[in-house]
């Protein structure tokens, strides 16, 4: 019997006996109730209320801008739609990254106005200090490695990371730190498919990639590019599963219509 099918509610225990058994980990991310419940009711593993909200839910060109209040609203709507689902919370830009004290004190916000599960954080062995405080608090952490969208103005441009060995090697040793560390899993951002396949046989965590091959644990898409509603961003790895800017767009565009030409509301659809 496959532990997914089995599970009333995934924990992170859920997630390592998955990689454990061999069974692969499907996320995807959620920023709102609504395609929250949806994903849940699906049968979705993880919802990661990701910092990439500040661009497809506010329409920054970064993830930098978004802010802790920002993340604790969408985070608390996710989970009050959520009965099975793992829900995980990015850390934005900014609350995690200086000093440790202020790390623990933005989790420990999002644990408890939002009542997720666990906080993800991008970096390795920089930010050990602050995933080892979170941790000391009983707050399970998610690492992101990789393409880590926080430090876009440092590699100037979002292509495929860690292709030289010096940055693979330096990889490899944060997935190892981070594993050790006690991270429960660890994102593998837009780096090459044998590199992800390395790690993931290397660390004792679940892998979830991104642009990282099939040699992972499990796989996440941002919510809005696997249904087509965003238009513009079309990197190799996305597989649009709907093109749903269509539908919806011919929708309102019948709905226009219809009122326009007075065929909305019919007898039928008033008191
Ligand atoms: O913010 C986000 O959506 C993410 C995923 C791309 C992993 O971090």
């Amino acid at each position: 019997m496959s532990l997914h099918s089995n599970v009333k509610r995934v924990t992170t225990h859920v997630l390592l006996a998955m990689k454990l058994k061999g069974e692969k980990i499907a996320m995807l991310t959620g920023y709102d109730y609504s395609f929250a419940r949806l994903l849940d009711q699906a049968g979705i593993d993880v919802i990661l209320v990701g910092d990439s909200a500040s661009n497809v839910m506010a329409g920054f060109e970064t993830t930098l801008p978004i802010t802790l209040d920002n993340m604790i609203y969408h985070a608390a709507s996710v989970v009050r739609a959520t009965n099975r689902a793992l829900v995980v919370v990015d850390l934005p830009f900014g609350t995690y990254q200086g000093n440790s004290k202020e790390a623990l004190a933005s989790a420990i916000r999002i644990m408890k106005e939002t009542g997720a599960s666990g906080v993800k954080l991008e970096g390795g062995i920089e930010i050990k200090e602050s995933i080892e405080r979170i941790l000391s608090a009983g707050i399970p952490v998610m690492g992101h490695l990789g393409l880590t969208p926080q430090s876009i103005h440092k590699f100037g441009t979002y292509v495929v990371r860690a292709t030289d060995k010096a940055e693979a090697d330096k990889l490899k040793e944060d997935a190892k730190a981070l594993s050790n560390t006690g991270c429960f899993a660890v994102v593998l951002e837009k780096i090459p498919a044998k590199l992800a396949g390395e790690v993931t046989q290397s660390i004792s965590i679940p892998t979830i990639g991104i642009g990282a091959g099939s040699g992972v644990d499990g796989q996440v898409l941002v919510l809005h590019d696997m249904l087509g509603i965003t238009q513009e961003f079309s990197p190799r790895f996305l597989r649009r599963y709907h093109n749903l800017q269509m539908e919806i767009k011919g929708a309102v565009q019948n709905y226009i219509d219809d009122v326009r030409s007075r065929q909305f509301p019919s007898k039928n659809e008033q008191y």
